[in-house]
């Protein structure tokens, strides 16, 4: 291990690849989700935002693939299961479990840009950053869909 110098910090190298496999986990259930949703949904009205999930789906194939190869790069081996996707035939309960999982992602993401500066892995905070990007805007159209305000999802503990 190479000697650190600076404050003490929070997560471990190890700990951080452990939350990664978290986080890949949250984009293979969200990619699933999006490939199901923006097949079922039904009703004049969600055919708008059933083209946009199909956009979701590709954008969360591409969140799995970077945060798999910072895991590999981090020295752990990448997760290869979801975590459980609901599903419903009501397209308003579709749209609500998506709601829902993006925020979940995003709070996770929010802690996990601090942790990955703390370790000094900027260059995947870098990375953490432009997926939250899509996160929000996910997120946003979701709301937009459902006719709510969107919602600030805050930050995960850890
Ligand atoms: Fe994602
Ligand atoms: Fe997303």
């Amino acid at each position: 291990m190479p000697e650190t110098a600076g404050p003490p910090v929070s997560v471990t190298r190890e700990k951080l690849i452990d939350l990664l496999n978290d986080d890949l986990e949250r984009e293979y259930q969200a990619i699933i989700a999006y490939v199901n949703y923006s097949q079922v949904l039904k009703g004049a009205q969600y055919m708008n935002i059933a083209s946009e999930l199909q956009v979701h789906a590709t954008e969360e194939l591409n969140h799995a693939l970077k945060i798999s190869y910072w895991v590999d790069v981090l020295g752990g081996m990448p997760a290869v299961k979801p975590k459980n996707v609901k599903t419903s035939d009501k397209a308003e309960d579709m749209l609500r479990f998506d709601l829902e999982n993006e925020k979940e992602t995003i709070r996770n993401y929010r802690r996990r840009v601090k942790q990955a500066d703390e370790l000094n892995e900027f260059a995947l905070s870098e990375d953490l950053r432009e997926i939250l990007r899509d996160e929000q805007d996910h997120l946003n159209a979701l709301a937009t869909a459902l006719g709510v305000d969107t919602p600030d999802p805050g930050i995960a503990d850890a």
